[in-house]
């Protein structure tokens, strides 16, 4: 099915895990897809991947300097953008006796105020019709050790997507957010844990998910589809949560 035939769909973060996974779901379904990521290097091997209807540049979501020159980045490649999946981001995990004032600062800066701007500097591209879906987290309803910085930022996120929603709710364009629950990606592997707190943490996340596994990144995918499509023609302003049940049982 070409759902998303003749549009096109900017995905920050796209070459990894849930953001490369949202990239193929939509090229299956005849969009085209731009996508961003910190290094050249993933930029190359991720079009390659992905085939001549993905490309990518690199900007940090983290850098000011990188989202100041995002609309003219993205016009490079094209002058109209149909759907933004804000997903760009990392999650870094200390408990609050030890987190450090950089630690608060690279998480908010990439991925509340990253994402509050990445937004704007999206939207002179974006018309009536589009749509806009933020990835939040489930660590917005619930606290988990050493995820204090990052539950905050992302509540951030959450609330951003509802203010986007209603401030652009007369340019009719909707705006969501998906909150995933664990997701087997490299998300873990980039948090900086030592090997066997990462395993166990994982573990211990595992036996707290009703459906006892981490979910697949085609799982969000097949949700922000959902939400992109006209078959959510009357959503915004909402949060989908994915995550095995983890928060509603
Ligand atoms: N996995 C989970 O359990 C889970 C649960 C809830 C929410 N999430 C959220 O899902 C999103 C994607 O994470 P993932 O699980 O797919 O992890 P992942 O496999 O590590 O992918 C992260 C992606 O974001 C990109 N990225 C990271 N920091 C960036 C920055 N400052 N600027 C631009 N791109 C950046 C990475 O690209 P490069 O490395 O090429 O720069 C990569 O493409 C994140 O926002 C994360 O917080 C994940």
């Amino acid at each position: 099915m070409n759902k998303f035939e003749g549009k096109t769909i900017f995905i920050t973060g796209g070459t990894s895990g849930i953001g490369k996974a949202t990239a193929k779901e939509f090229l299956d379904q005849g969009a085209k897809v731009i996508f961003t990521s910190r290094k050249q290097e993933n930029v190359e091997k991720t079009e390659k991947e992905l085939g001549e209807n993905a490309k990518g540049f690199v900007s940090d979501a983290g850098k000011w300097q990188d989202i100041e020159n995002l609309t003219s980045k993205l016009t490079n490649h094209t002058d109209q953008v149909d759907v933004l999946f804000v997903n760009a981001g990392f999650a870094g995990f200390s408990p609050v006796t030890e987190t450090t004032q950089e630690e608060w600062d690279n998480q908010f800066n990439t991925l509340a105020k990253g994402g509050f701007f990445t937004a704007q500097k999206t939207l002179p591209l974006m018309k009536e019709g589009s749509n806009i879906i933020f990835n939040a987290s489930i660590v917005t309803d619930m606290a988990m050790d050493g995820g204090a910085v990052y539950s905050a930022a992302k509540s951030a996120v959450k609330h951003i997507s509802k203010s986007y929603a209603n401030e652009l709710k007369g340019n009719k364009i909707r705006v969501n957010s998906i909150s995933p629950g664990p997701i087997g990606t490299n998300f873990y592997n980039e948090a900086g844990l030592p090997d066997e707190q990462k395993e166990n943490m994982k573990e211990q996340i595992k036996q707290q998910v009703p459906m006892r596994r981490f979910g697949e990144a085609k799982e969000i995918a097949k949700t922000v589809a959902f939400l992109a499509s006209d078959d959510a023609s009357y959503i915004t302003g909402h949060d989908i949560q994915v995550d095995g049940g983890m928060v509603q049982l």
